[in-house]
Order: structure tokens, then C-alpha cells, then sequence
């Protein structure tokens, strides 16, 4: 017996294994890293035809040239490095041995100033299998006298029979280099287009700017694969630079990281050794636009004008107060506290984390930074803006556009080994450290939001001793050090970092209030003054009685002694400005008491403005809630057991309960636990059934800009499907197909709105069929119906065969609390979907016309209420 190994593994390992181009790719530039290459020449080609060999990293020997090119299809990849190449041996022992132990050895006898290689598997290039069919590998080192070229076909390899022995032609070829290798994929497996946007690279071509392509032509994917491959954070003592290259011409591509500058919050992170015990110090440092924009929101918009301060302002008052914000957004965390808190985090694993300090040592010192941001255009304007006034910012030519990229290319945590990226971890939609569930929990405002951070992490783990990728290289092999790595980082950003931002806020709030940067609210302001106003009128009143007092006695004293005219004149006219005085005062102060009366309603009326709000608001946190516990339904529903699977238990405990003659358990108690069963389960696929729905009304910062047009009777068609059940059930049919309109309405809005109305009108129609089996005045002939009518381009109307709406609420239907449902009606519904018509300028009416049974029972909804007739025509 022995063991063979059938060559089909090398595609199950390459192909398979790996699951994007952009990972084949980044495993070849990684291999090329570990070559000692400095530099990494990508050149993707849709046309040989137009390629002239241009921008080369080396030179191409003419020969060499034309056995590659000349069965070389249209379309072709290269990829090549100047690094300490291959020679025979090295061919054989590492290229052509699969599972090649070359670096493992290598890392052993390793020097302080080599790199470490960042291979480890013996497995990257077979990766090269997605990306062609043929492959050519021109190679050449210090001590061999020809270049090498081996051509790899990978179908006749894989599907060799005869797959002990396979050898593989290698032709030799004059050095154009002292040591390079490079890599030829021609007959692609995938459409370049997949890499990078051929449309708008030909037409820049076309443009005639060949010289350099200056928008950004590389796909997402590509871009966030690449973007941060070396770490862009550290300054970087040894050269490494991957250029790459649209047929002969350099495609910038947009790492930006000068726009990290840009962050309004920067969260760093160490863990180290001190005393031979781990010691975490994390801080957070805010950005003088971050005060600013508090600043914003507090002041709100009217008075911003006024009280708006420079860039520059804020900046020197976060100055002024470093030590105060120093001093609650730094921490640091013993081993003891760490081990604390981690069991309390997490208290199902218990003893991984009495090891943690353990598996940490082992991989410290590890550093990380995260910078956060905000994307809305006008935030990351001003904050663009200050960062260039303030010094922050050195390049005046980056703008709200390309942070924009940056953000969308770029964010994530990404996990970093020495200089070079540990897998995909941290890429777009990778969220490897659940910040997204973490920010279900607590005040989100406090807590990360993915798109709008990059991050790194750095370990010390050079060999990989510990801490490794799974071979598809998107994730990390699970053992105790990365579990508790993943650990150490979640505690640190979900509650160190939680407390920083959170602080960071109430602080910012209380000096901006100190220096009396934030107004009180006008209204306080004007009561204060009426008050002192008052005071002093009083005061007045009082020293004029006492005034009068004394006027009366000069009076008396007057009217008895010898006064000459001239005085008894002029102290008349004082007696007249006495009066006069006391009138003014009797005045000023009912006016102020008008006032104060006017300012009491005032208060009223903005009492019930708040009531209002405090409703809407009450409103919007069930709307949370609800998506929380969708979620949460959602996920158990993700988790459950196939049904074919739950029946497949059941029917093993029911044979064995017949075989066994248990009857009584049998019908007394599996039978109902089964029907029960059954029935939860159903409703909990229903449920499941409804949240994919609900899902698409979940605004994310949705703004009344998030308008999109909507196919009405496309939209109705796919709504009738979650009411099948009940129009099946009630024998309802619903009508719509008169509708023919595309409404331009915010997202997720007809859904509630029709939502609503339908479940109502199935209501209503269910309640006439129940009266209807003992009072006939309320049966009809024909089937019932649900009928949705348009009129024009801009109303719709939606009437049933149900009761209609019950006189005694007619008039009060769109007020909040109103239902005409007995016991159960919660009275909000026709309220909601008012406010929501209203809040884009839409509105919803019940009109006067009435059905057989006396009732109104015809809804109108209007898309505006100001048809605008411009906007046809603009
Ligand atoms: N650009 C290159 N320059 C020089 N040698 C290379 C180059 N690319 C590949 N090799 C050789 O081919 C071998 C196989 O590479 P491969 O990427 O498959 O495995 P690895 O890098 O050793 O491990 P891993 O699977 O973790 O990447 C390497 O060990 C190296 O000896
Ligand atoms: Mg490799």
C-alpha cells in the first residue's frame, strides 16, 4: 500500500481555496515581497496589440518575448518583481513542490534586518489558477546564467494520469537582470473588467491623456485589496511599492493616507509587557473640528450664524482644555483589571481568560490606532477645511470627494504582522471584530460605525508562531491566541473606547456651555428679563409712595408757612410729574404683565410642541426596537433546524414511542408537543418572511434626500405576496391593476403606508363577514374585494368591501390613539402614515363619499399637496 496523492488537490487548492481574483493577486505580490523585491509591476492588458512593453520593471528579452506572446490570446495579466528571483533548485524545491517548507525553513535562521517572509503555507501561488489558464514563469537569480522559463498549463497538470512523474519544460534565455521573477497569465480565466473599469480607462485613452490616467480606474475589490497591503500607518524603513499599470501606462491608484489627517477622533491602543505582566495604555484624541461640530448641533441652525466661530477658534479652546480632556480619555488597565473584565464580558470562557495575559505575552507589543469620521458632505467639508487651516492637512487639493473614496476603499480594522496585512481581515464587509452588533447594545453615537473608521492593529508575531490565516486566507486559524486576541480588541473598543467618545462628548458640551458658547434657550433669556424688568418697576412704585408721602408733607407744610410764588410753582409742577411718573409706572407695569401672559402661552404652546416630539420620538425608538428584535428573530430563524430535520427527530421519537406501546404518551403528550411545535414553527418562517421585507424600511441616516422612484404596481405586486396568506384566507381578491405609476417617494415610506391601509381594509372586511353570519343587512353578493385606483398621476385611491370607518371617529381618524377596533386597535397606524405623507408633502384623506352601510370608506392618497408644476418641466 502506499499513499498517491491524485494532482486534482493542486485545483482544489488553488481554485477552490482561494475565493476571489483580488486574493490570487495579493498572494502573488506577497510572494514577491518575500522575495526581497523593492519594487511590484501589475500590468493588465485588454489588447496585446496596443501594449508596447512600456513602464517594464525589466527589460524583456526579444526572444523570450515572442514564445510568450505568440499563442497569447487578446487579453493577458503580468505581474513582476525585482526581487532575489529563482534559479533551478530553487524552481524545483520551491515553485514545483507543492506545500513547499522553503520559507519555513527560511524563518529559522532569520536575521534581525531580513524580512520575515510572509509566506508560510507552500500554497500562495497555486492561487495563480484563478486568474489563467496558462501561466509563464520567467525567472532568473544571482547565480544562474540564463533566464528560465517554464510554462504551466494548469488543466493538462491537474488531469495528468500518469501523475507520479510530470515534467515540466523549461527553456533557458539570455539574463536581462542580475535577479527578477516574472510572472505571464495568459488565457485568462476572468474579464479584466472584473479589475478594472475598461470603459473609462479607453475612454481616458481616447482623451488622449495616455500619459497618465488620472481618475481611478481600479474596481472596489481590487482597490480595497491592495489599499493597505503594506502598512501605510508605520513609516516604513524598508522599500516596498506596487505600481501598477493599464496597457503601457501608470493607473494611480488612491490610498490617500494623507486623508487619515482628516479624522475627527483618533483611538490608539498599546499592550505590553511591564514586570512581566501585560499592560494596556489606550487614549482617545479629538480633533478640533470634532468640537466644532458638537458645537453645530448644540447651537442648532438658526443662531449658528451668530455665534459660529473660525476653524482656528476651535483648535485654540481645545488647546486651552488638553489637560482636562487628557484626563478622561486616557485609561490605563492592569493585567487584573484586563482578566476582570474580560470574564466579565464573556463569561462562557472562563478559563481561556485566566490565560489571556499568557497568550498575550507572546505576541505584544501590539499597537493599534483607529481613526473615525464623519461622511456627511457638509460635516466633512468644514472638517476638511479646518484640518488644512489648522496645519493638520498638508495637501489643499483633497476634498470631500476623494475622503469619500478613502472611506469607501479603505474602511475597517485591518490586522497587521510586522508591515504586511495578516489576510483579508478588516476589508470591506469584513467585520471580523462585530462592531456592527456591538453597536446594537448602548447609545450607538457612541460606538464605531464601520464604514466611516480605518483602523490597524499591529502584533508582534513575525514567525507566525501564533497567530495565522486559514488557508483561504479570510479569517484566522482559531486557536486560544487569536480568540483571545479578538477578545482583548473588542473589550478595549466596545467599552475603553465607548467610555472615550462618550466622554468626549459631555466634556466638549460642558466647556462649550462655560464659555457661554452654547445660548441658553431664548425663551429662559426673555422671562429672566421680564422678571428683573418687574422688579424695578416695582421698586419705582415703592419709592414713589414714598415720594408721595413726602410731597403730601411739604404740601401740609406749605399750605401753613409763607412761600413764595416762584416755589410754590415750581413745586406744583413737580406735583405733576408725580402723577404723570406714577401713571407711566401703573403702565409699564400692566404692559409687563401683557407680556408675561403672552410669554405663559407661549410656554404652553411650545409644551405642546414638545409632547408632539416627545411622541414622534417615543415613535421612532419602537421603530428601533422593532429592528433590533427582527434582527434578533431573523438570526434565530438562520440558526434553526431545516424542517426536514426537526421531522426526521420527530419521527424517530414517535417510532420508538409506537414500538415501544407508549400510546399514552404518545397522544397525551408528543402529539400536542408536535402540533405545537409545528405551529410555532410556521410562524416563526412567517416572521422570517416578513423581516427580509421589513428590512428595506430600515432608514440608515435616511434624510428626506433618500427619495427614489418606485414602480407603484410593481411595489403593490410584490406587497400582495405577504398578505397571500390572509387574502387567502378571507377570500379577499385585491385589485390593483389599474395602477401604472412611478412615484418618487423616500424609501421604505409606501411600504408603511400601503402596509397599513391593507391590513386595515382586510380588518374591516373580515369584521363584515363575522356580522354579516348574524345580521344579513351586512351581507353581499359579490366576492369581497380590496380595490387600489389611481387618479391621475398624482392620487391613488384604496377602497374595500369591509364596514367601512365608523361614523363616531370619521373626524378624528388621523389623530393619534383613534381606533375603531374594539379591544386591540393600538390607533397609531393611520396616524403614522399621515405624518409620514406629511413629513415629504404628501398627504392622505378620507373622502365623503359612503358605502351601502352609511360609512366613508375611500382613502385618497395625494404625493403633494403644492403640485409643482415646474418640476415637469425641469
Ligand atoms: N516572486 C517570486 N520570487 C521568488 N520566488 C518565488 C516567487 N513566487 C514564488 N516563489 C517560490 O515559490 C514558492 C511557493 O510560493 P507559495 O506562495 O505557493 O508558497 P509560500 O509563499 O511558501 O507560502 P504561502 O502559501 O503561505 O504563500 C515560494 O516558497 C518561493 O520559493
Ligand atoms: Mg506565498
Amino acid at each position: 500500500m502506499r499513499l498517491k496523492i491524485n494532482p486534482r488537490v493542486i485545483e482544489q487548492l488553488g481554485k477552490e481555496l482561494i475565493t476571489s481574483d483580488e486574493i490570487a493577486i495579493v498572494e502573488l505580490i506577497k510572494n514577491s515581497y518575500d522575495a526581497g523585491a523593492k519594487k511590484t509591476n501589475i500590468h493588465f492588458i485588454d489588447n496585446k496589440f496596443s501594449f508596447y512593453f512600456q513602464n517594464m520593471l525589466i527589460d524583456v528579452d526579444q526572444e523570450l518575448k515572442y514564445a510568450v506572446m505568440k499563442d497569447l490570446k487578446d487579453a493577458c495579466i503580468i505581474i513582476e518583481d525585482n526581487g532575489h528571483g529563482m534559479g533551478l533548485n530553487e524552481l524545483q524545491e520551491g515553485f514545483f513542490t507543492i506545500g513547499t517548507t522553503i520559507k519555513k525553513l527560511q524563518k529559522q535562521n532569520i536575521s534581525n534586518n531580513d524580512r520575515a517572509p510572509l509566506g508560510d503555507k507552500g500554497i500562495g501561488r497555486l492561487a495563480a489558477q484563478r486568474l489563467s489558464k496558462r501561466l509563464y514563469i520567467e525567472t532568473t537569480n544571482d547565480e544562474s546564467n540564463h533566464t528560465y522559463l517554464v510554462s504551466v498549463e494548469w488543466e493538462s497538470f491537474i488531469y495528468n494520469e500518469k501523475y507520479s512523474e510530470l515534467d515540466i519544460d523549461v527553456s533557458t534565455f539570455p539574463k536581462t537582470a542580475k535577479s527578477y521573477t516574472r510572472l505571464w497569465f495568459t488565457d485568462l480565466n476572468l474579464n479584466l473588467d472584473s479589475l478594472i473599469d475598461l470603459k473609462k480607462a479607453k475612454e481616458l485613452m481616447d482623451d488622449g491623456d495616455s500619459t497618465n490616467i488620472g481618475t481611478n480606474i481600479i474596481r472596489d475589490n481590487l482597490q480595497s485589496a491592495l489599499g493597505f497591503l503594506m502598512s501605510p500607518f508605520k513609516n516604513l524603513k524598508e522599500e516596498f511599492s506596487i505600481n501598477l499599470y493599464y496597457r503601457n501606462f501608470p493607473v494611480p491608484s488612491s490610498s490617500g493616507i494623507n486623508l487619515i489627517n482628516v479624522a475627527e477622533n483618533e483611538y490608539a491602543f498599546k499592550i505590553e509587557e511591564k514586570d512581566g505582566e501585560i499592560n494596556i495604555t489606550c487614549g482617545l484624541v479629538i480633533k478640533p473640528w470634532y468640537i466644532e461640530r458638537i458645537h453645530q448641533t448644540l447651537i442648532g441652525k438658526e443662531s449658528s450664524l451668530e455665534i459660529r466661530k473660525s476653524h482656528l477658534f476651535y483648535a485654540s479652546l481645545l488647546k486651552q482644555h488638553k489637560d482636562r480632556f487628557n484626563k478622561s480619555l486616557k485609561s490605563i488597565v492592569s493585567q487584573k483589571t484586563l482578566i476582570k473584565e474580560l470574564k466579565r464580558m464573556n463569561p462562557n470562557h472562563n478559563l481561556l481568560h485566566e490565560n489571556a495575559a499568557t497568550m498575550l505575552l507572546d505576541i505584544v507589543p501590539i499597537e493599534a490606532k483607529i481613526y473615525s469620521f464623519k461622511r456627511d458632505p457638509k460635516i466633512s467639508a468644514s472638517a476638511i477645511e479646518s484640518a488644512k487651516e489648522n496645519g493638520y492637512l498638508k495637501n489643499i487639493n483633497l476634498n470631500t470627494t476623494n475622503l469619500r473614496s478613502f472611506l469607501e476603499y479603505h474602511n475597517g480594522i485591518k490586522l497587521y504582522r510586522g508591515n504586511c496585512r495578516v489576510s483579508t481581515l478588516g476589508d470591506k464587509d469584513n467585520d471580523w471584530l462585530q462592531l456592527q452588533q456591538a453597536r446594537t447594545r448602548g447609545q450607538q453615537f457612541f460606538r464605531f460605525e464601520l464604514g466611516n473608521t480605518i483602523g490597524y492593529i499591529n502584533i508582534n508575531d513575525p514567525l507566525q508562531s501564533y497567530i495565522k490565516e486559514i488557508s483561504s486566507r479570510q479569517d484566522l486559524i482559531q486557536n486560544e491566541h487569536s480568540f483571545i486576541l479578538k477578545e482583548v480588541i473588542k473589550l478595549i473598543l466596545n467599552k475603553y473606547f465607548y467610555e472615550f467618545s462618550r466622554n468626549a462628548y459631555y466634556i466638549t458640551q460642558d466647556i462649550l456651555k462655560e464659555e457661554g458658547l452654547v445660548p441658553r434657550r431664548s425663551i429662559d433669556t426673555l422671562k429672566e428679563e421680564i422678571k428683573n424688568n418687574q422688579k424695578v418697576v416695582q421698586d419705582n412704585r415703592d419709592d414713589l409712595k414714598h415720594f408721595d408721602q413726602n410731597l403730601k408733607k411739604i404740601n401740609e407744610y406749605f399750605s401753613k408757612a409763607e412761600v413764595d410764588d416762584d416755589v410754590r410753582k415750581a413745586f406744583g409742577s413737580l406735583q405733576d410729574t408725580s402723577v404723570n411718573l406714577k401713571r407711566n409706572i401703573e403702565y409699564t407695569l400692566t404692559s409687563t404683565e401683557k407680556t408675561n401672559r403672552a410669554l405663559e402661552r407661549v410656554e404652553q404652546e411650545r409644551k405642546i410642541i414638545e409632547l408632539e416630539t416627545y411622541n414622534n420620538y417615543k415613535l421612532m425608538a419602537n421603530g428601533l426596537i422593532t429592528e433590533v428584535i427582527t434582527h434578533e428573530l431573523h438570526s434565530i430563524l438562520s440558526n434553526l433546524d431545516s424542517e426536514d430535520k426537526t421531522n426526521y427527530h420527530f419521527e424517530n421519537i414517535e417510532n420508538h414511542l409506537l414500538i415501544n406501546d407508549a400510546d399514552d404518551i404518545y397522544t397525551e403528550d408528543f402529539k400536542p408537543l408536535k402540533s405545537r411545535f409545528n405551529l410555532i414553527n410556521s410562524k416563526m418562517l412567517d416572521m422570517n418572511q416578513f423581516y427580509t421585507f421589513l428590512e428595506r424600511t430600515f432608514l440608515y441616516k435616511g434624510t428626506h434626500e433618500d427619495f427614489e422612484t418606485q414602480d407603484v404596481f410593481g411595489f403593490l405586486e410584490d406587497l400582495e405576496k405577504r398578505f397571500e396568506k390572509k387574502l387567502k384566507k378571507y377570500k379577499i381578491n385585491l385589485d390593483y391593476s389599474k395602477i401604472d405609476l412611478n412615484w418618487k417617494v423616500p424609501r421604505g415610506a409606501l411600504i408603511h403606508v400601503f402596509y397599513n391601509l391593507i391590513d386595515n381594509a382586510i380588518f374591516w372586511v373580515n369584521q363584515r363577514q363575522i356580522k354579516s353570519r348574524t345580521d344579513k343587512s351586512y351581507s353581499i353578493d359579490e366576492r369581497d374585494s380590496i380595490v387600489i385606483d389611481q387618479v391621475g398621476e398624482n392620487m391613488i385611491l384604496i377602497k374595500d368591501s369591509g364596514i367601512g370607518v365608523f361614523k363616531r371617529v370619521e373626524n378624528i381618524l388621523f389623530h393619534p390613539l383613534v381606533s375603531g377596533k374594539d379591544r386591540n386597535g393600538r390607533g397609531m397606524g393611520l396616524y403614522i402614515v399621515k405624518k409620514l405623507l406629511n413629513s415629504f408633502g404628501a398627504d392622505i384623506e378620507l373622502l365623503p363619499d359612503r358605502n351601502r352601510f352609511g360609512n366613508k370608506y375611500i382613502f385618497s392618497i395625494i404625493l403633494r399637496n403644492d403640485l409643482e408644476e415646474g418640476d415637469d418641466s425641469e
